[in-house]
């Protein structure tokens, strides 16, 4: 059965308790919470600050994607903020290593982000020192977005190296999931299914997210 995990971005904010409340209640694993700083990706969200209002509002994982620059000089924040996971982009780290050292001195799995266009191949040196690798399958920055295809064949091509060094690293697939791909993604060998729009824009959310989980 795959991790689901619902991206609060595309939640209502003048709902949140409710929103929470609708998470809490259904089979979701993972809160996905997404922080952009208008830098690394054309768009600004939140940052810590809310991170500790979601921390408080539930017990599930805290699964945070930071899509911004310089993510080592926020760790400690969004560790203190109740991040359980905190994934980095891999084009936004000069000296990945020292930063998933230094994520993972702080106590959180560590998770490693890569771009579309971003070979999987480049995370063969890193690969053993992480738990999760978040494959996204849109530009980051928005939600809402098209599923990109080619992501399926990336998704396999990672599957292949993580089994072959027999690791235990997730595969989270970030961007245009919905209830038509989502089969084919875990298909693929995909383990998370990130999904905003597809969870929160359903007219029965909970419904949503248990089919996901059922597939
Ligand atoms: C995009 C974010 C995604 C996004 C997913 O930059 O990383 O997590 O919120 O939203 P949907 O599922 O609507 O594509
Ligand atoms: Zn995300």
């Amino acid at each position: 059965m795959p991790i689901i995990a619902p991206s609060l971005l595309a939640a209502n904010f003048l709902n949140l308790t409710e929103e929470c409340k609708m998470l809490n209640e259904s089979k979701a694993d993972w809160y996905h919470l997404d922080v952009m700083d208008g830098r690394f990706v054309p768009n600004i969200s939140f940052g810590p600050i809310l991170v500790e209002v979601f921390r408080k509002a539930t017990t599930k994982i805290c699964d945070v994607h930071l899509m911004i620059e310089e993510p080592g000089n926020y760790a400690e924040a969004f560790k203190k903020a109740g991040a359980d996971i905190l994934s980095v982009h891999i084009e936004a780290c000069t000296h990945l290593h020292r930063t998933i050292q230094q994520i993972k001195s702080l106590g959180m799995l560590a998770g490693v982000a890569v771009n579309p266009h971003t070979p999987v191949e480049n995370l063969k040196d890193i690969l053993a020192n992480i738990d999760l690798v978040c494959l996204m399958s849109v530009n980051p920055g928005f939600g809402g977005q098209s599923f990109i295809q080619h992501t399926l064949h990336k998704i396999k091509q990672l599957r292949e190296m993580i089994d072959e060094q027999s690791l235990n690293v997730k595969i989270e697939v970030d961007g245009g999931v919905t209830l038509e791909n989502a089969k084919s993604i875990i298909d693929a060998g995909a383990d998370v299914l990130v999904a905003g729009n597809t969870v929160f824009k359903a007219a029965d959310p909970i419904g949503m997210i248990a089919a996901l989980k059922n597939l």
